[in-house]
């Protein structure tokens, strides 16, 4: 077996380094975070993956049996971030990891356009899930002695992309800021938190930068040689 096959079949690629760790997967339904699932499963990682694509994620709970489950969670609503968190501890005994990737793109693009309810509505998504997800995921952290979340922010946060919005622009700027608070904040229970900075993925959010429908983007593209 070469070198590359080792990194390009992920079926093939068990290192175990996330053997007995649980990780919660905002988003997990598809794109990026499907392929985190896919890699944290082939390191050994039981996992929650919380997206509103249920019919997604039970298809994730079929393929990775006993070792991935859904919880249908609106990152929007706390109550749902809370039971999110609260079901790794129930299904696998605890939290050691959160990757918040969840995310969506539909909002408008210029300020001149925007309600105040289209911006309440896109920051909730875009930023005040991550201070919640950051909020309930410490206590089981604490529980466990420590733990790790990653943020997904955006390379369109440093760089200007003009087929972004306002809104994404902002609230993934303000991600960076967040992680670098909450890691200050957190430093002394031993839970560390970081941003990530994604450049262009081909995945139906991106399709959806470039004009595609949303619905469309969902049914056609095809991740890294994932279903999803
Ligand atoms: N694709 C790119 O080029 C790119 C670049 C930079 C950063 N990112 C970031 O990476 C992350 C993943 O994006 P992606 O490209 O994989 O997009 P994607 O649309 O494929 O995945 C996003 C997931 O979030 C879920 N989601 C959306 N709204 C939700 C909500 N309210 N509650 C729960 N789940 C919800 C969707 O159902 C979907 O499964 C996002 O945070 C995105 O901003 C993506």
């Amino acid at each position: 077996m070469t070198p590359a096959t080792l990194c390009l079949d992920r079926e093939v690629i068990r290192m175990g380094r996330l053997s007995g760790k649980v990780a919660v997967i905002t988003g997990g339904a598809s794109g990026i975070a499907y392929g985190v699932v896919e890699m944290y499963v082939s390191e050994g990682a039981k996992i929650i993956v919380a997206d509103i694509q249920a019919e997604k994620g039970a298809q994730l709970e079929r393929r990775f049996p006993g070792t991935v489950y859904f919880n249908a969670c609106d990152i929007r609503n706390e109550e749902d971030i809370g039971r999110t968190m609260a079901m790794a501890e129930e299904k696998f005994g605890g939290l050691d990891v959160v990757v918040h990737a969840a995310a969506s793109v539909d909002h408008k693009q210029k300020i001149a356009d925007l309600t105040v309810e289209d911006w309440d509505d896109g920051q909730a998504n875009l930023l005040r899930s991550h201070v919640m997800c950051i909020k309930h995921a410490v206590g089981p952290m604490q529980r466990r002695g420590g733990g790790s979340v990653i943020l997904v922010s955006s390379a369109a946060a440093e760089n200007f992309s003009p087929a972004a919005s306002v809104l994404y622009v902002v609230c993934k700027g303000a991600v960076l800021y967040l992680a670098r608070w909450a890691a200050f904040e957190l430093a002394s229970c031993k839970i560390r938190v970081n941003a990530i900075v994604p450049g262009p993925f081909a995945t139906s959010m991106w399709g959806q930068l470039v004009g595609a429908s949303r619905e469309v983007c969902l049914a056609t593209i095809t991740f890294a040689g994932g279903d999803n």
